[in-house]
């Protein structure tokens, strides 16, 4: 396949190609992502591609979100394999900035963008400051690629919540899109982190979203124990071989705590093997 794919690391570059296709009346869609690229990104990019003429997919292993002693250093980065991927993908622009780029006066210097309230809990309560760096990054990217649209995975569903939410109290002029978990064939959801899974933790993991579709269907029988179920599902992670992080249902609206109404549920986790922090969620559909 011939490429037609522009690698570019700076922001005058970046601006003036973006400018040039708003010249000529062209729809752009934006894929951000922190590298080392799987299937749920190539998945996330086909849908950018369906509805836009441009498709941009930025790579920055952003170190705003990422806590002391968690895996910054550690994190995979795989330019050369994944550039190759996104030509086979036929994206238009890959933006690869550096840290010195997105970050010219330094991490802690810069201004950061706050969502209260939905980022100290869950993952938030765990990781102090992580949808800070997240909605930072994604604010100065979104302002960096003024695209129309984005394209996040629900994996993350609180990270897209945390997305929406900025979008929508910042006015900022952008289309936010979520695309369905791509799991692998055992129901793993794909993450670059299960990279770091020994054969013998991997066997393990898929075990993860088994218990979400347990407890899934117990909810769609008509429990309302929460409680009960919550803890239940941490006993049985527990002896597996996880280190539950957290495991809670909440509102899919809001991920406030589930009401009587008839508002749609999500069941969320995070569990540990060994030092690998795993996240997964079910919708109650
Ligand atoms: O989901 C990710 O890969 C990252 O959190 C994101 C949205 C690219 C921001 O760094």
């Amino acid at each position: 396949m011939s490429s037609s794919l522009q690698t570019i690391a700076e922001l005058e570059p970046l601006r003036s190609t973006i400018a040039a296709w708003r010249r000529l009346g062209e729809r752009i869609a934006f894929v951000p992502t922190m590298g080392n690229l799987h299937a749920g990104h190539l998945d996330l990019v086909a849908e950018a591609r369906r509805r836009a003429d441009r498709c941009v997919v930025s790579i920055f292993v952003n170190p705003m979100q990422f806590g002391a002693g968690e895996d910054l250093d550690a994190y995979p980065r795989t330019l050369r394999e994944d550039t190759e991927k996104l030509v086979q993908a036929g994206v238009d622009l890959l933006f690869a900035p550096t840290v010195k780029t997105v970050y010219p006066t330094g991490v802690d210097h810069q201004t950061r963008v706050e969502v209260p309230g939905i980022s100290d809990i869950l993952c938030g309560a765990s990781r102090p400051g992580h949808f800070v760096g997240v909605a930072t990054i994604v604010c100065k990217l979104f302002n960096m690629v003024q695209a129309d649209l984005a394209v996040f995975g629900e994996k993350d569903f609180q990270q897209l919540m945390v997305i929406r939410r900025m979008v929508a109290d910042l006015a900022i002029p952008v289309e936010i899109v979520g695309k369905a978990t791509v799991r692998e064939a055992d129901g793993l959801a794909m993450s670059s982190r299960n990279g770091y899974l020994t054969p013998d933790q991997r066997r393990i993991a898929p075990l993860l979203n088994q218990t979400l579709a347990a407890t899934s269907a117990l909810l769609k029988c008509g429990e309302r124990d929460y409680a009960r179920l919550e803890e239940a599902a941490k006993d049985s992670l527990q002896t597996a071989g996880f280190r539950p992080d957290y495991y809670a249902i909440r509102s899919a609206l809001d991920l406030g705590a589930p009401s009587d109404r008839q508002a749609p549920l999500v069941v969320l986790a995070a569990a540990y093997l060994g030092t690998t922090r795993l996240i997964d969620n079910l919708i109650v559909a």
